[in-house]
């Protein structure tokens, strides 16, 4: 067996086929995933959109993954031929996820618990990273409330509010949020999901059919001042477009911080009083990230493994790796809500 279908985008701003190539050798230190759930991300419809990221085609998408070890590297400790396994893929063409098979760092994945299937295993990798980092990670790579994950440090009495509460990336945010003790967290959300985040740790949401994002800043304002005598110091946006990041940066007190998922967009003369805006990039393949990512892929392993944290709704595609691209116009779409869509390369097309 030495070649797989992949999911090709033949150029920039092109088309996607479904086509084969080979299957790749892991190096030192690598291992060879045979890909059972690849999740889609906003940022792989971007990709084919605005031609960003990628600079080599015909080019594979894909970065959210989970699958079996079929070829251990050299070198590589810890991991066997049929482990299940999840981990962050890359773009380029063999480390992406919109195949078959891929190549990927053996310290850079995790065992997927026995109770969970590939499809939610899959939903982890990318939207997780970005809420973490964002959260734990040192700068600049996050805005470092706890880069070494020590159990001691807790923001009790702290409020937040993470806007697009369940976005892939605020289902994570809301969790992770919980877990560090802040309080109240308030999540800006389709009230339809209200009782799913609050079993993930949100205390209180705004319903965003009903309050705009120009109204957001007073509701947030009434709703804070109710519930806690501590300013509003972090506001998680993990929705992101201009109007969210304005909603946001208003929202926020002086001196505050808010995390961005997609690039600042706010004049320099709209910025004041000290508050600071933070953009995440939630890789672990950067150089600069690899480090903080090896310690992080092993705190995520055990807390998903003793259910700390829980993976995100998967919704499984139909047509194998051809359904990959319906489902990335349903994302574009603004059509996916609440809920990552995964599909299943070894199915045929
Ligand atoms: N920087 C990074 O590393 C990184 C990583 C991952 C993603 N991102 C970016 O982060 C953003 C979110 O990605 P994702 O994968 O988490 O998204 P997603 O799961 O595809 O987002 C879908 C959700 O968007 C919500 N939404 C739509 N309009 C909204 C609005 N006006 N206000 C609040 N929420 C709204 C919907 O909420 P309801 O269902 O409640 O209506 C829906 O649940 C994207 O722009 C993506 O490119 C960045």
């Amino acid at each position: 067996m030495s070649e797989q279908n992949s999911l090709i985008l033949d150029g920039p701003k092109g088309s996607f086929a479904v086509s084969k190539r080979p299957i790749p050798k892991p190096s030192t230190g690598e291992l060879l995933v045979k890909i059972q759930a690849a999740a889609l991300n906003p940022v792989d419809w971007k990709i084919r959109e605005h031609d960003m990221f990628v600079t080599e085609y015909p080019a594979v998408l894909g970065s959210d993954a989970a699958g079996d070890v079929e070829e251990v590297g050299e070198g590589v400790v810890g991991w066997k031929k049929g482990d299940r396994i999840y981990f962050q893929g890359y773009y380029t063409n063999d480390q992406a996820t919109f195949q078959q098979y891929c190549l990927i760092p053996a310290d850079l994945a995790a065992k997927i618990p026995e109770r969970y299937s590939y499809s939610q295993a899959a939903t982890i990798s990318v939207a997780f990273t970005c809420a973490a980092f964002a959260l734990f990670a040192p700068r600049p790579i996050g805005i470092s409330l706890n880069p070494n994950f020590d159990v001691a440090i807790k923001f009790t009495g702290q409020p937040v509010v993470v806007i697009g509460g369940s976005t892939s990336v605020g289902l994570y945010a809301i969790q992770l949020l919980h877990h560090l003790s802040f309080s109240p967290i308030i999540a800006y959300a389709s009230s339809t999901h209200e009782s799913y985040l609050r079993e993930l740790g949100a205390t209180h949401l705004i319903d965003r059919r009903a309050v705009s994002f120009s109204d957001l800043p007073s509701a947030v304002s009434n709703l804070v001042s109710k519930t806690t005598s501590s300013p509003l110091k972090l506001v998680f946006d993990a929705f992101s477009g201009y109007d969210a990041q304005k909603a946001a940066y208003t929202s926020c007190a002086d001196g505050g911080e808010v995390i961005t998922v997609n690039p600042d967009a706010l004049k320099p003369e709209e910025k004041v009083n000290g508050k600071n805006i933070f953009q995440v990039v939630g890789t672990v393949h950067f150089p600069h990230t690899r480090e903080f990512g090896t310690k992080m892929w092993k705190v995520l392993g055990k807390w998903f493994e003793d259910g700390v944290i829980v993976p995100n709704r998967a919704e499984d595609l139909p047509n194998g790796l051809q359904g990959i691209v319906d489902g990335l116009e349903k994302m574009k779409s603004g059509a996916v809500s609440c809920v990552k869509l995964v599909a299943h390369p070894q199915e045929a097309v």
